[in-house]
Protein backbone atom coordinates (compact mmCIF):
# COMPACT_ATOMS: atom_id res chain seq x y z
CA UNK A 1 0.00 0.00 0.00
CA UNK A 2 1.26 3.47 -0.85
CA UNK A 3 1.42 6.13 1.88
CA UNK A 4 0.41 9.68 0.99
CA UNK A 5 0.42 12.52 3.50
CA UNK A 6 -2.77 14.60 3.77
CA UNK A 7 -1.43 18.08 4.43
CA UNK A 8 -0.22 21.30 2.80
CA UNK A 9 2.46 21.80 5.48
CA UNK A 10 5.92 21.76 3.87
CA UNK A 11 7.62 20.82 7.16
CA UNK A 12 5.30 17.83 7.70
CA UNK A 13 5.77 16.70 4.09
CA UNK A 14 9.55 16.95 4.49
CA UNK A 15 9.49 15.00 7.77
CA UNK A 16 7.51 12.12 6.21
CA UNK A 17 9.64 12.16 3.05
CA UNK A 18 12.86 12.11 5.07
CA UNK A 19 11.66 8.93 6.82
CA UNK A 20 11.80 7.32 3.35
CA UNK A 21 8.20 6.12 3.39
CA UNK A 22 6.29 8.78 1.48
CA UNK A 23 4.73 8.05 -1.91
CA UNK A 24 2.72 11.23 -2.41
CA UNK A 25 0.77 14.17 -1.02
CA UNK A 26 -2.90 15.10 -1.00
CA UNK A 27 -4.14 18.61 -0.36
CA UNK A 28 -7.53 20.27 -0.42
CA UNK A 29 -8.72 23.89 -0.10
CA UNK A 30 -9.20 23.49 3.68
CA UNK A 31 -5.64 22.19 4.16
CA UNK A 32 -4.25 25.07 2.05
CA UNK A 33 -6.23 27.60 4.13
CA UNK A 34 -4.90 25.97 7.33
CA UNK A 35 -1.37 26.89 6.16
CA UNK A 36 -2.58 30.43 5.29
CA UNK A 37 -1.88 29.90 1.58
CA UNK A 38 -4.26 32.21 -0.26
CA UNK A 39 -4.42 33.87 -3.68
CA UNK A 40 -3.82 32.25 -7.07
CA UNK A 41 -0.09 32.98 -7.33
CA UNK A 42 0.72 31.89 -3.77
CA UNK A 43 -1.29 28.70 -4.19
CA UNK A 44 0.49 27.89 -7.47
CA UNK A 45 3.90 28.56 -5.89
CA UNK A 46 2.99 26.39 -2.91
CA UNK A 47 2.03 23.46 -5.13
CA UNK A 48 5.39 23.83 -6.90
CA UNK A 49 7.19 23.87 -3.52
CA UNK A 50 5.38 20.66 -2.52
CA UNK A 51 6.30 19.02 -5.85
CA UNK A 52 9.95 19.94 -5.28
CA UNK A 53 9.92 18.05 -1.94
CA UNK A 54 8.59 14.68 -3.14
CA UNK A 55 9.10 12.17 -5.95
CA UNK A 56 5.54 12.04 -7.39
CA UNK A 57 1.77 12.18 -6.85
CA UNK A 58 0.76 15.62 -5.57
CA UNK A 59 -3.02 16.05 -5.59
CA UNK A 60 -4.04 19.67 -6.26
CA UNK A 61 -7.76 20.43 -6.08
CA UNK A 62 -9.77 22.55 -8.51
CA UNK A 63 -12.12 25.16 -7.07
CA UNK A 64 -14.36 25.41 -10.15
CA UNK A 65 -17.59 23.41 -10.20
CA UNK A 66 -18.59 23.79 -13.87
CA UNK A 67 -17.13 21.73 -16.71
CA UNK A 68 -15.37 24.50 -18.66
CA UNK A 69 -13.70 26.01 -15.63
CA UNK A 70 -12.78 22.63 -14.10
CA UNK A 71 -11.00 21.87 -17.39
CA UNK A 72 -9.28 25.27 -17.51
CA UNK A 73 -8.19 25.15 -13.87
CA UNK A 74 -7.15 21.49 -14.03
CA UNK A 75 -4.96 22.10 -17.09
CA UNK A 76 -3.28 25.05 -15.33
CA UNK A 77 -2.64 22.88 -12.25
CA UNK A 78 -1.25 20.05 -14.41
CA UNK A 79 1.20 22.49 -16.02
CA UNK A 80 2.80 23.34 -12.65
CA UNK A 81 4.67 20.02 -12.56
CA UNK A 82 4.44 16.48 -13.97
CA UNK A 83 3.91 15.27 -10.38
CA UNK A 84 0.51 17.00 -10.15
CA UNK A 85 -2.66 14.89 -10.00
CA UNK A 86 -5.74 17.07 -10.59
CA UNK A 87 -8.26 16.61 -7.79
CA UNK A 88 -11.86 16.93 -8.99
CA UNK A 89 -15.04 16.75 -6.88
CA UNK A 90 -17.65 14.04 -7.38
CA UNK A 91 -20.21 16.09 -9.28
CA UNK A 92 -21.67 15.62 -12.78
CA UNK A 93 -19.39 18.21 -14.41
CA UNK A 94 -16.51 16.72 -12.46
CA UNK A 95 -17.12 13.25 -13.91
CA UNK A 96 -17.32 14.75 -17.41
CA UNK A 97 -14.05 16.64 -16.81
CA UNK A 98 -12.33 13.48 -15.51
CA UNK A 99 -13.22 11.77 -18.80
CA UNK A 100 -11.68 14.68 -20.74
CA UNK A 101 -8.54 14.81 -18.56
CA UNK A 102 -8.15 11.06 -18.90
CA UNK A 103 -8.26 11.24 -22.70
CA UNK A 104 -5.53 13.92 -22.58
CA UNK A 105 -3.31 11.86 -20.26
CA UNK A 106 -3.83 14.17 -17.24
CA UNK A 107 -4.00 12.18 -14.00
CA UNK A 108 -7.01 12.78 -11.73
CA UNK A 109 -8.15 12.08 -8.19
CA UNK A 110 -11.93 12.13 -7.75
CA UNK A 111 -12.62 13.44 -4.26
CA UNK A 112 -15.58 13.47 -1.86
CA UNK A 113 -16.57 9.86 -2.58
CA UNK A 114 -19.09 8.53 -0.05
CA UNK A 115 -20.61 5.49 -1.78
CA UNK A 116 -19.71 2.73 -4.23
CA UNK A 117 -21.89 4.16 -7.01
CA UNK A 118 -19.89 7.38 -7.00
CA UNK A 119 -16.67 5.35 -7.04
CA UNK A 120 -17.84 3.37 -10.11
CA UNK A 121 -18.84 6.52 -11.99
CA UNK A 122 -15.42 8.08 -11.43
CA UNK A 123 -13.65 4.84 -12.40
CA UNK A 124 -15.69 4.52 -15.60
CA UNK A 125 -14.75 8.11 -16.48
CA UNK A 126 -11.08 7.10 -16.14
CA UNK A 127 -10.06 8.61 -12.79
CA UNK A 128 -6.54 7.62 -11.76
CA UNK A 129 -7.62 7.62 -8.09
CA UNK A 130 -10.89 7.82 -6.18
CA UNK A 131 -10.90 9.18 -2.62
CA UNK A 132 -13.50 7.68 -0.29
CA UNK A 133 -13.60 9.71 2.97
CA UNK A 134 -13.88 7.04 5.63
CA UNK A 135 -13.51 9.19 8.76
CA UNK A 136 -16.33 11.50 7.69
CA UNK A 137 -18.60 8.47 7.20
CA UNK A 138 -17.66 7.23 10.69
CA UNK A 139 -18.53 10.75 11.96
CA UNK A 140 -22.15 10.21 10.88
CA UNK A 141 -22.32 6.67 12.32
CA UNK A 142 -21.78 4.92 8.97
CA UNK A 143 -19.01 2.33 8.60
CA UNK A 144 -16.34 4.01 6.46
CA UNK A 145 -14.12 0.94 6.35
CA UNK A 146 -16.86 -1.24 4.87
CA UNK A 147 -17.07 1.23 1.95
CA UNK A 148 -13.34 0.73 1.30
CA UNK A 149 -13.86 -3.06 1.21
CA UNK A 150 -16.89 -2.72 -1.07
CA UNK A 151 -15.06 -0.51 -3.59
CA UNK A 152 -11.95 -2.76 -3.59
CA UNK A 153 -14.22 -5.76 -4.29
CA UNK A 154 -16.11 -4.03 -7.12
CA UNK A 155 -12.96 -2.67 -8.80
CA UNK A 156 -11.44 -6.17 -8.57
CA UNK A 157 -14.57 -7.75 -10.11
CA UNK A 158 -14.31 -5.60 -13.22
CA UNK A 159 -10.59 -4.93 -13.44
CA UNK A 160 -10.92 -1.15 -13.05
CA UNK A 161 -7.45 0.37 -13.09
CA UNK A 162 -8.51 3.29 -10.88
CA UNK A 163 -6.67 3.17 -7.56
CA UNK A 164 -8.57 3.25 -4.27
CA UNK A 165 -7.09 6.08 -2.21
CA UNK A 166 -8.51 5.82 1.31
CA UNK A 167 -8.86 9.36 2.71
CA UNK A 168 -10.09 11.06 5.86
CA UNK A 169 -8.05 8.58 7.89
CA UNK A 170 -8.07 9.56 11.54
CA UNK A 171 -6.00 6.92 13.38
CA UNK A 172 -3.60 4.01 13.02
CA UNK A 173 -6.24 1.27 13.00
CA UNK A 174 -7.93 2.97 10.03
CA UNK A 175 -4.63 2.75 8.15
CA UNK A 176 -3.95 -0.87 9.08
CA UNK A 177 -7.50 -1.96 8.28
CA UNK A 178 -7.33 -0.18 4.89
CA UNK A 179 -4.21 -2.26 4.18
CA UNK A 180 -6.07 -5.45 5.18
CA UNK A 181 -8.92 -4.51 2.86
CA UNK A 182 -6.58 -3.95 -0.09
CA UNK A 183 -6.77 -0.16 -0.53
CA UNK A 184 -4.07 0.88 -3.01
CA UNK A 185 -3.19 4.08 -1.15
CA UNK A 186 -3.92 5.62 2.24
CA UNK A 187 -3.60 9.35 2.76
CA UNK A 188 -3.33 10.48 6.36
CA UNK A 189 -1.96 13.13 8.68
CA UNK A 190 1.71 12.94 9.74
CA UNK A 191 0.60 11.87 13.25
CA UNK A 192 -0.90 8.67 11.82
CA UNK A 193 2.30 7.82 9.89
CA UNK A 194 4.57 8.47 12.89
CA UNK A 195 2.00 6.79 15.15
CA UNK A 196 2.83 3.50 13.39
CA UNK A 197 6.25 3.63 15.06
CA UNK A 198 4.87 3.32 18.54
CA UNK A 199 4.60 0.30 20.82
CA UNK A 200 5.31 0.32 24.57
CA UNK A 201 7.18 -3.00 24.31
CA UNK A 202 9.49 -1.45 21.70
CA UNK A 203 10.25 1.41 24.10
CA UNK A 204 10.80 -0.78 27.16
CA UNK A 205 12.76 -3.37 25.13
CA UNK A 206 15.10 -0.71 23.76
CA UNK A 207 15.55 0.81 27.21
CA UNK A 208 16.62 -2.60 28.58
CA UNK A 209 18.99 -3.33 25.68
CA UNK A 210 20.71 0.03 26.19
CA UNK A 211 20.89 -0.41 29.98
CA UNK A 212 22.42 -3.90 29.61
CA UNK A 213 24.96 -2.61 27.08
CA UNK A 214 25.90 0.19 29.50
CA UNK A 215 26.37 -2.31 32.37
CA UNK A 216 28.54 -4.62 30.23
CA UNK A 217 30.64 -1.73 28.91
CA UNK A 218 30.96 0.34 32.10
O1 LIG B 1 -7.99 14.96 1.76
C1 LIG B 1 -9.25 14.93 2.28
C2 LIG B 1 -9.54 14.13 3.49
O2 LIG B 1 -8.52 13.31 3.83
C3 LIG B 1 -10.19 14.93 4.58
O3 LIG B 1 -9.97 14.42 5.86
O4 LIG B 1 -10.07 14.55 8.32
O5 LIG B 1 -10.92 16.48 6.94
O6 LIG B 1 -12.18 14.34 7.03
P1 LIG B 1 -10.83 14.98 7.10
Amino acid sequence: MQFFIDTASLSEIKEAYDMGVLDGVTTNPSLMAKENITGHDNITAHYKAICDLVDNNVSAEVIATDYDNILKEGKELAKIDDKIVVKVPMIKDGVKAIKAFSSEGIRTNCTLIFNAGQAMLAAKAGASYISPFLGRLDDISTDGLSLIGQIVLIFGNYGFETEVLAASIRHNMHLIQCAELGADVATCPLSVITGLLKHPLTDSGLEKFLADYKKGNA
